[in-house]
């Protein structure tokens, strides 16, 4: 069953269309969206409605895209998703999309890092999604599997399209003492990793 709401999904739409010309037209890098794919958002809105995630932590905003599909799962379930973005221009444009997508209720957009902003976060977290530089990774691990509640879930994105940059958080990731999980081959790969209860 298709859960995203009409007014989301024309949302969702444009964004995918600005991200498909981005990748082809010479956009630089730190101008694109780099947005997940649709079956990613999917992917995170299942995750999210299986372990009843009311609270949900987002580092890599850009556009909004990806926290649309994770403030559908929210919404059903009565919860909230606080988002990180570190560049001004990519926050303005993230607060257009959940004003017009009309989720400024259920999403809370911090314009900062998120590694500062998840250590002064304080309420355990039901499930973190990690989308930002590659380089940031191993920072943000550590971060964000203290802030988990046990049987939260931690998702990082691009495993497989980036896995020269990932190496060492991909061996980090899987072999830390507080986690089980998997890269999903779905998307650019995807590791999903359960705090170990
Ligand atoms: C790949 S894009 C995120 C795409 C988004 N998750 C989506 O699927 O629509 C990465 C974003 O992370 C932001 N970013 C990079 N480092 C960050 C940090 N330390 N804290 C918060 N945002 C950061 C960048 O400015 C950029 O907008």
């Amino acid at each position: 069953m298709d859960l995203v709401p009409e007014s989301v999904r024309t949302v969702m739409a444009e964004l995918q269309a600005i991200d498909a010309v981005d990748r082809i037209d010479g956009t630089p890098q730190s101008a694109r969206l780099r947005a997940i794919s649709a079956e990613v958002g999917q992917f995170l809105l299942t995750l999210a409605l299986s372990i009843r995630a009311t609270n949900i932590v987002e580092v890599g905003t850009s556009g909004g895209y990806s926290t649309l599909w994770l403030a559908v799962a929210a919404s059903r379930l009565g919860g909230r998703v606080t988002t990180f973005e570190i560049d001004a221009a990519k926050a303005a444009l993230a607060r257009d999309t959940f004003r017009r997508a009309d989720v400024e209720t259920i999403v809370d957009l911090r314009e900062a890092d998120g590694g500062a902003g998840l250590l002064d976060f304080g309420a355990p977290v039901d499930m973190v999604f990690l989308d930002i530089e590659k380089h940031d990774y191993v920072r943000l691990l550590d971060i964000a599997v203290g802030v988990l509640r046990p049987s939260g879930l931690f998702v990082a994105d691009n495993l497989i399209s980036h896995a020269d940059e990932l190496v060492d958080f991909r061996a980090r990731a899987l072999s830390d003492p507080r986690l089980t999980g998997l890269v999903v081959p779905i998307g650019t790969g995807e590791l999903v990793a359960v705090r170990l209860p």
